[in-house]
């Protein structure tokens, strides 16, 4: 396993509409584990391929509640709401902010074998999730800053 470069705002990458992984073979696998510890040497909680350099559909999530790798991830159901502040590693911290997020979601993906999963996330993961599905649309966090309406 190996750290990756992670991309910071600015760059280009951030900004792009990511394709699906269309080919789960022995590097899928290394990018991901890759990408697991790339996430916990900089302390965070979800990782997105375009932040490593790789414009494709795949994110980590490790929560301490939930881990998770997601490749070609589509939120196929979502529940409630939750309002809480969000950073990113790809981000400088000044622009943290608060995010409004549903509260649940319910994501289909594939892990890097290529088996589908459907699974149901509350709270942090949930967040996570979405926060990382974003970043595969080219969309950063605090173009959804939530402002209180005061
Ligand atoms: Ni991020």
């Amino acid at each position: 396993m190996a750290i990756r470069k992670i991309f910071k705002e600015g760059e280009d990458i951030l900004k792009k509409v990511c394709r699906p992984v269309t080919k789960f073979d022995a590097n899928l696998g290394v990018l991901l584990d890759d990408m697991f510890e790339t996430m916990a040497a900089a302390d965070g909680v979800g990782l997105a391929g375009p932040q490593v350099g790789i414009c494709r559909r795949l994110a980590v999530v490790d929560t301490g509640d939930d881990r998770l790798e997601l490749v070609n991830p589509v939120i196929i159901e979502s529940d409630g709401t939750q309002i809480g502040p969000e950073g990113c590693l790809s981000v400088d911290s000044s622009k943290n902010c608060n995010v409004l997020r549903p509260y649940k979601v319910t994501v289909k993906a594939q892990d890097r074998t290529g088996k589908e999963f459907t699974g149901t996330y509350v709270g942090l993961t949930a967040r996570c999730i979405c926060h990382e599905l974003d970043h595969l649309d080219g969309i950063l966090f605090y173009t959804k800053e939530y402002k209180d309406a005061q």
